[in-house]
């Protein structure tokens, strides 16, 4: 690849100059300025206390002739911008078509293996919209590690195990008017709030939840049989919506999966002197004092959230050798993965990288979509909503599945994770701004163009003519869509992906409504059905990634 010869003739620069700094290519944000760009003269004339410019001269000069490379220019204040001639651009457009949904991954992943933890609901509570991003955003970083070539498992950490599990008990037991295997998930939840407002009350309640959960750990059959009743209804309240936003993930052990896996792990803490009595609970202490110990058995003999995180990292561990575990997990745990990522670089389980992305709030106007107190809006209803709404783009059922929940997601996807926003309608669903409809949109509108051409592309093979300025500008858009990929699972950020493709919509619809394609002479038309195409392809590819379908109308 041109990059990577351009790379390698700055290397050899810096070698022979004896200086020591990374080099970076990138596409340039302003599509003016070429298809490569560097700001290697800028970053070393500092040690070389010299002007970038001159730098970037003698950069230029030592750069030998490239066939595939038009020109080199200097720009202010010291930035070298590389162009490609435009049959090179032409055959990389080709490439996209020849390569199809291939198109923008990498093997640099092959023989890696990353786990993802996501979505993570807790049973006996409503799927709430915190878990709605999780499940989003985490599907979005699974699929951008495929594409780098990663071996990806997806596991669903279902909080369905702990001491609020004995307090759910207490409540059914008592106040529940129908049988246990009758009630809904938010029946449920209100019996949890229910709990909590009569345990103020009454100390004893607590007291009596404590010995229930302890009944269950050592598996009673009596509440064994209540919690796999309210595991069922729960699993099966969240499948629905599972199944609205068309996400399967790999495998759900749940925390309860881990009940025999905490002795093995808090031995092993044990044995490496990591674990310490303290009034009559284990803790784990850290030297930054910062940070609070985090507690593996409460004074009351309980196992905690903690441990079972543990025993889950090393079951993971010995199970698939992960190089990474990817936790997407509310913004309000961060200090909790801070401890948990502590304790394993304690135990010395170094080879793996361990990762929290953090998600923020989502606000509707009028205040927070959900609390902590069950006050939550109920998710089945937005995402109806959506479809619904979408019904007015296109009535189809499929269409306005496919608009109205890609619209959800996409205005998820948009943000940084780790903001909160104010979750608007008209902006979620705008088909002329930055959304999941617009996108949709224009690829149809390519898909369109294509199926009225009939024209095949496959020997579209050489360029009989330049490009004008816009289809060079779109070619380079088009040609940023890998790199794009990287960047985006690199940091964690489906939003430089729809950053992106927002970015190359536009850009495509410029160009269409500026010039006619169909109607255009023999060889304007190749270049710009192939331009259509390979736009249409990069869109699909990137929702895809996003977790987004395609339609075919709209
Ligand atoms: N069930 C938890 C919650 O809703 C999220 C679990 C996240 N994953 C983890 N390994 N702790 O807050």
């Amino acid at each position: 690849m041109t990059k990577d010869w351009i790379e390698t003739q700055i290397k050899k620069f810096l070698k022979k100059n004896k200086i020591t700094s990374s080099v970076e290519i990138t596409h340039p944000e302003n599509l003016e300025f070429g298809d490569y760009t560097t700001n290697i003269a800028l970053q070393i004339s500092r040690i070389l206390k010299e002007n970038p410019i001159n730098i970037a001269k003698k950069i230029v000069e030592s750069i030998p002739k490239n066939k595939e490379i038009k020109e080199i220019n200097i720009i202010k204040p010291g930035f070298i911008n590389f162009y490609l001639h435009d049959d090179v651009l032409y055959e990389n457009l080709l490439k996209v078509i020849v390569k199809k949904e291939k198109y923008g991954t990498f093997d640099e992943g092959r023989g890696k293996i990353a786990i993802v933890d996501y979505s993570s609901p807790n049973i006996a509570k409503r799927f709430n919209i915190g878990h709605l991003r999780s499940t989003i955003i985490g599907q979005s970083i699974y699929n951008l590690y495929k594409y780098l070539g990663w071996k990806v498992i997806g596991d669903n950490h279902l909080g369905d195990w702990g001491t609020q599990f004995g307090k759910m008990i207490v409540a059914i037991e008592k106040w529940a008017d129908k049988p246990v295997n009758q009630l809904s998930v938010d029946e449920l939840e209100k019996l949890y709030v229910k709990f909590h407002e009569e345990a103020e009350k009454d100390k004893s309640l607590d007291e009596l939840a404590r010995k229930k959960f302890k009944n269950l750990e050592e598996g009673e059959y009596q509440e064994t049989k209540v919690w796999k009743t309210i595991v069922t209804t729960s699993l099966k309240n969240f499948q629905k919506i599972y199944n609205l936003l068309n996400v399967h993930i790999n495998f759900a052990y749940g925390e309860s999966f881990y009940q025999d896996k905490m002795d093995a792990v808090i031995e092993e803490i044990k044995s490496k002197n990591l674990a310490k009595k303290s009034k009559g609970a284990l803790i784990v202490e850290f030297s930054d004092k910062n940070m609070p110990p985090g507690i593996l058995i409460k004074s009351d003999g309980a196992t905690t959230y903690l441990t079972r995180d543990l025993a889950t990292i090393k079951f993971r561990r010995e199970k698939w050798h992960p190089g990474m575990i990817i936790h997407e997990v509310g913004i309000d745990q961060t200090l909790y993965f801070k401890q948990v990522f502590k304790i394993c670089e304690m135990l010395g389980w170094t080879d793996t990288k361990y990762i929290h992305v953090k998600h923020g709030l989502i606000r509707l106007k009028g205040g927070k979509m959900s609390t902590r107190k069950g006050r939550n809006i109920k998710l089945e209803q937005i995402l109806e909503e959506a479809v619904k709404m979408a019904k007015k783009i296109n009535p189809d059922k499929k269409i306005a599945e496919a608009v109205g929940i890609g619209a959800v997601k996409y205005n998820d996807l948009k943000r940084s994770p780790s903001s909160d926003y104010v979750f608007n309608w008209q902006e979620a669903l705008n088909l002329e701004g930055n959304s999941g409809p617009y996108l949709q949109y224009t690829y149809v509108r390519t898909q369109s163009v294509l199926e009225k051409s009939k024209d095949s592309l496959s020997q579209s093979k050489s360029l009989n003519q330049s490009l004008n300025k816009d289809e060079l500008y779109l070619t380079r858009m088009i040609q940023q869509f890998p790199n794009t990929i990287k960047q985006a699972g690199y940091k964690f950020s489906p939003n430089l992906l729809t950053n992106y493709l927002f970015k190359l919509a536009h850009q495509y619809n410029l160009f269409y409504q500026k010039y006619p394609i169909l109607k255009s002479n023999k060889d304007t038309r190749k270049i710009r059905l192939v331009l259509t195409k390979a736009t249409g392809q990069v869109i699909k590819n990137g929702l895809e990634i996003l977790g987004i379908k395609t339609v075919s109308k709209m």
